[in-house]
């Protein structure tokens, strides 16, 4: 299986700047209220604050800035990357993405993990022409993580308050958010992981998703 030119291209925005707004999401300096507040409340009340209404005058941040603009972008692309799960573009559809849904899928899935626990029990990993549905499993759940990441980022970003101080419900789609952001270091650690592995056993995956 080689994937859609479109999916390639979009691979390689969306992972540069995924990785990009990860390394900025844990540098940047939260605009916000005092510190001791700050890490009593989490990250998100001085992110709705920093627009410095109320009575919480709230600095801007060059990073934090940066993190919205990118987040919108990246959640533009997950958009379109969501879209094309209902196409019939080659490696796309939500089918394969998660297998899980369907019976056929959930046996496929069954038998592959059978098949290659073996080698997996080994440190290996089999070449994807013997089965990727649970690479693409996981590949199905960074895109779900990243949906939710867009939903949750775009929430925040419209639910200011203006005096600066949250709702209960922003709060918890914050820590959402937060959430999710974890998930998906774990996942994309495995992503790496695996494709480092691939690379080690001679696999030639990047070919696959290159754009070019
Ligand atoms: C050093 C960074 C990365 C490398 C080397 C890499 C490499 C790869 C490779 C080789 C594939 C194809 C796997 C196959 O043959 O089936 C792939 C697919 C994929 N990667 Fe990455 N990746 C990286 C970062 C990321 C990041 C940061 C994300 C998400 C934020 C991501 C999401 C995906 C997804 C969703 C697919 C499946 C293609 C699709 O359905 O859109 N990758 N990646």
């Amino acid at each position: 299986m080689s994937y859609a030119l479109p999916i390639r291209v979009l691979h390689s925005l969306i992972a540069l700047a995924t990785l990009v707004q990860l390394a900025i999401g844990e540098l940047m300096t939260v605009p916000g209220i005092a510190e001791a507040d700050e890490d009593e409340a989490g990250w998100i009340l001085s992110a709705f604050a920093h627009e410095g209404h109320g009575d919480i005058v709230q600095p801007e941040t060059l990073g934090f800035e940066v993190h919205e603009f990118l987040g919108l972008f990246i959640a533009a692309l997950v958009l379109v990357r969501v879209l094309m799960a209902f196409s019939d573009m080659p490696g796309a559809g939500w089918r394969e993405l998660f297998p899980w849904l369907t019976g056929e899928g959930r046996r496929g899935l069954a038998q592959e993990a059978r098949s290659q626990m073996p080698l997996w029990k080994q440190g290996r990993l089999a070449p994807p022409e013997e089965g990727e549905r649970l690479a693409r499993t996981v590949h199905g759940f960074i895109i779900l993580c990243m949906f939710g990441m867009a939903v949750t980022g775009a929430i925040l970003f419209n639910g200011w308050n203006e005096h600066g101080h949250q709702t209960a419900f922003i709060a918890a789609v914050g820590e959402l958010h937060e959430g999710i952001v974890g998930v998906l270091e774990v996942l994309l650690a495995l992503h790496v992981l695996a494709v480092i592995l691939h690379l080690r056993q001679g696999h030639n995956l990047l070919a696959r998703i290159k754009p070019h």
